[in-house]
């Protein structure tokens, strides 16, 4: 590999925040036809970077080269001119748009007298769409799409690009395996075309099923790059937090209480149907499932944004109706929603007002007092969930997107509810901060609190739960303990197939 030259190389990289040194000399190349990957903790600097190479920040320090030349990128256009195409971790759509006009927005084809070709437009769209084996056409509003198949439109404005570099910025966030499929073959073609791939991601599997090469930061500095195959996930780990981490099954040393929420065939149309389980206080009840498996949909439920239709739900042994999520708040039950960006955070508002949000009313009770309490929330749950901000009158939009997660989780802890539920907790998560957020939610559980935890990975539902409940289109076809899962087991159940001791 050494005697090729990069397609581009970042040189002693700084960038600075008010308060924050988000990029500390960073350098590191990118060959072509290979895939880079770019890991570090939650705030490591990684999306930082990329803005920097996509012209989206000014390097306070530092050069970018390009083939034998430094380049200055004046903007994203620029940026994009160069070959740079960026992917964003935060999707940057026009809803109200089609997904043609998103692709191609600023470079629509253009008929004499400037009208726009739109039979053109579709067309070319078509067969980028075709490409992808999306399931929506050209015409498709993007506000009428799914977050993954939103994912995918970014991914189409990509390939319309000559691109001589192409970011992925944690991609699969929300990906289902299938679309994962897709991307990684059209990663492939990329590389086979010669250009170089920069990718963002947590998730070990894909680094080193896709990468060629890792290059590690923390904390904004360049902690070192190695090869993917000469390494290993420990190692790492540890070049990204700087210690090891312990991830070993979780073995429940408490008492388990009473019953705090049971559910009894619960059906909500066509999403799923019969389903019944209970979760004691002092136990993680772990779902685990495909997308589509009607996970979400039954939390949606029990935090009163869906109406069963039929079925009981009882909170302590009572039957209770749920008609709203006031209601499921005022019952004790606080949701931690998939999608923080649609459900969870409002991006213009600081940290300590995004934190304290639902208690809002609450607080207000002495007009002296609110203030203080609010700071004394944020700063209670910001050292327990090791969030990192210069303070709380950071912008929730400016944090990192991790960091973005651990303020939605501290919003609804500070709750103190009795049910908590929180549907893919750790997405987009390091894995220094997943095992903290592990910790915290099986010291939850310790303290008494019944923990619903939903979670399309498996070695975390294996990690946190003390039973797992295992869906499959709709309906429950296993329960099981910690003691008699098996990762076979459990992939057999969620698949559809089940053996005789099947529920
Ligand atoms: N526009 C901004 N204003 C102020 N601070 C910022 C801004 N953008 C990023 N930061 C800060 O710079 C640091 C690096 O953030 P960055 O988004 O690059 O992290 P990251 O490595 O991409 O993390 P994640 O894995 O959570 O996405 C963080 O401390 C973040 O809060
Ligand atoms: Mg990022």
């Amino acid at each position: 590999m050494t005697d090729v030259k990069p397609v581009l190389r970042l040189e002693g990289i700084v960038k600075t925040f008010p308060g924050v040194r988000a990029l500390d000399g960073l350098s590191f190349d990118v060959l072509p036809g290979e895939v880079h990957a770019l890991m570090g903790e939650n705030g490591a600097g990684k999306s930082t970077s990329m803005k920097v190479l996509g012209g989206i920040y000014q390097p306070d320090e530092g050069a970018i080269i390009m083939g034998d030349e430094q380049v200055v990128m004046n903007g994203p256009l620029e940026a994009k001119a160069k070959g740079i195409v960026f992917i964003h971790q935060e999707l940057s759509l026009a809803e109200e748009l089609s997904v043609a006009e998103n692709i191609y927005l600023g470079e629509l084809p253009r008929k004499s007298f400037g009208r726009v070709d739109w039979a053109l437009l579709y067309e070319r769209t078509d067969a980028i769409l075709k490409k992808l084996k999306v399931g929506f056409n050209a015409r498709t509003r993007v506000g009428d799409l799914s977050i993954a198949n939103q994912q995918m439109v970014e991914i189409a404005r990509a390939l319309t690009v000559d691109a001589k570099a192409v970011i992925f910025d944690e991609p699969t966030a929300s990906l289902t395996d299938a679309e994962k499929v897709v991307l990684f073959d059209v990663i492939a073609d990329l590389q086979a075309e010669g250009v170089g791939i920069i990718y963002i991601s947590h998730r070990m599997e894909e680094i080193f099923k896709i990468t060629d090469r890792i290059t590690v930061l923390r904390d904004g500095q360049y902690v070192g790059t190695v090869e993917t195959k000469n390494t290993d996930e420990e190692r790492v780990t540890q070049m990204m937090i700087g210690r090891k981490l312990d991830l070993s099954r979780n073995v429940s040393h408490h008492e388990l209480g009473n019953v705090a929420l049971e559910v009894r065939g619960l059906s909500c149309g066509k999403l799923y149907s019969d389903v019944s389980f209970e979760v004691r206080r002092g136990e993680v009840l772990g779902f685990y499932g495909l997308v589509g498996a009607g996970r979400t949909e039954i939390a949606e439920t029990l935090f009163g944004l869906r109406e069963p239709s039929a079925g009981q739900i009882l909170l302590d042994g009572e039957e209770v109706r749920i008609s709203s999520p006031a209601d499921a708040i005022a019952r004790g039950i606080s949701l931690v929603p998939e999608d923080r960006k649609g459900q969870g955070l409002v991006l213009g508002m600081n940290c300590r007002d995004n934190m304290t949000l639902p208690q809002v009313d609450d607080l207000k009770a002495g007009p002296f007092m609110a203030e203080g309490a609010e700071v004394a929330i944020f700063d209670q749950y910001r050292d327990k969930l090791d969030i990192r901000t210069p303070g709380w009158k950071q912008r929730v939009g400016n944090l990192s997107g991790g960091n973005q997660q651990k303020i939605v989780i501290g919003k609804w802890l500070s709750m103190h509810p009795n049910v908590l539920i929180v549907d893919e907790p750790t997405r987009g998560i390091d894995v220094g901060s997943k095992s903290e957020i592990h910790k915290l939610l099986r010291g939850l559980a310790a303290q008494g609190y019944a923990v619903i935890v939903i979670s399309s990975e498996m070695p975390e539902v294996l990690h946190v739960s003390d039973r797992i409940v295992a869906m499959y289109s709709g309906r429950v076809m296993r329960t099981f303990t910690s003691e008699e899962v098996t990762e076979d087991n459990l992939i057999q159940a969620i698949s559809g197939l089940t053996d005789d001791r099947a529920a």
